[in-house]
């Protein structure tokens, strides 16, 4: 038998959209892995510890004709890789430790962010950015700034994140599916987050009318802490299926135009009365990136919670603004 291949380049044998994961860290590599097995994009997956991006990305696409995913997933070292992508998702940096805060990590991340993310503007100029990295309304705050990308190409990572934990938290308490829980988390990715149970329902019902103020109150409070909850347990570092799987969401929506409506850390301009930061509010989510920000009527108690929460982000980005990064 002869094959004649018109086109012998290694990578083009999927001819998909690219997405590029910087950090092939436990939230990183979770994220490549799930979206090549679902076959969203091609993946690059980019570190700057030499061997693991390419070990890691090698080592799923070993598990491709297990999981029968037509997906090319590759490891590097060099930017050069990640050119034209049309996702990129950032998680390079340095995760919480036991006793460490998220604002802990500011000024090493932001430092990392910066960097990053000129290197993606200069091989990517018309990308999409989504930031995971911690401490997140400040860190994606910092790509905006030092990218000069609009507001709509760069969006956080952590309410899909903090309204899946709220989910399943309702739905363990119920004993019922996860799918039939709805939830939404608005405000900053820390301890002044602003779980919603006004706008949680389970199957189109009020959880209002299924738990007690006492029972959601403590609900409300374990969300919250989830992202601590994790890092006593793991002791070594922080959680990332859900993390992944929260951003792998986000991808896939932008990625197929799906318009779908999530919480998203979006650059206000006005909406819910602040302007010139980053903070969780609902989102519609397609190719276009953040497509439209939606603004809930909030009670007076919700409005003081997500002021004070936004009060925490101010002054995390006042500490990067000194930093002199962009
Ligand atoms: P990890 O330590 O497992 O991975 C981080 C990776 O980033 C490492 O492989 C490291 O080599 C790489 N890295 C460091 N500097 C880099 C640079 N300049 N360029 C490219 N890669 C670089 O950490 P993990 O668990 O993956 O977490 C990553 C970040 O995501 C942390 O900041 C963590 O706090 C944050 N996070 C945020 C969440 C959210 O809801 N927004 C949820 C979970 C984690
Ligand atoms: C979390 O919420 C560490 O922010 C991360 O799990």
């Amino acid at each position: 038998m002869r094959w004649s291949d018109t086109d012998t380049t290694k990578d083009s044998r999927f001819n998909r959209k690219k997405i590029t994961v910087v950090g092939a860290g436990n939230v990183g590599a979770t994220a490549a892995f799930l979206a090549a097995t679902k076959e969203l994009a091609n993946i690059v997956l980019i570190d700057v510890v030499e061997g693991i991006p390419q070990g890691k990305a090698l080592d799923m696409r070993g598990s491709s004709p297990i999981l029968r995913f037509d997906a090319s997933v590759i490891g590097t070292n060099d930017y050069a890789d990640t050119a034209n992508s049309d996702l990129v998702i950032i998680t390079a940096g340095i995760a919480r430790k036991p006793g460490m805060s998220r604002n802990d990590l500011l000024s090493i991340n932001a430092s990392i962010i910066a960097d990053v993310t000129r290197n993606i503007v200069k091989h990517s100029p018309n990308c999409i950015i989504l930031v995971v990295t911690n401490p997140l309304d400040a860190m994606v705050y910092t790509a905006l700034r030092v990218s000069g990308f609009p507001k709509h190409r760069v969006i956080g990572m952590a309410g899909v994140l903090d309204s899946a934990r709220m989910r399943l938290f309702i739905a363990e308490e119920l004993g019922v599916s996860i799918n039939n829980v709805t939830a939404f988390v608005l405000g900053g990715h820390g301890d002044t987050m602003v779980p919603l149970p006004r706008y949680s329902t389970v199957a189109g019902i009020p959880v209002s009318e299924l738990l007690s103020e006492e029972c959601m109150q403590a609900i409300s409070d374990r969300t919250a802490d989830g992202g601590a909850e994790v890092v006593r347990l793991l002791k070594t570092g922080s959680a990332f299926y859900a993390p992944a799987a929260s951003v792998v969401q986000m991808a896939e929506a932008i990625i197929k135009d799906n318009k779908r409506i999530l919480p998203c850390c979006a650059y206000l301009e006005g909406e819910y009365g602040m302007d010139g930061y980053y903070l969780g509010v609902p989102c519609k989510l397609g190719a276009g990136g953040l497509e439209a920000i939606i603004e809930l009527d909030l009670t007076e108690d919700e409005n003081r919670a997500l002021h004070r929460s936004m009060e925490a982000v101010a002054d995390l980005v006042e500490s990067v603004d000194k930093l002199g990064l962009y």
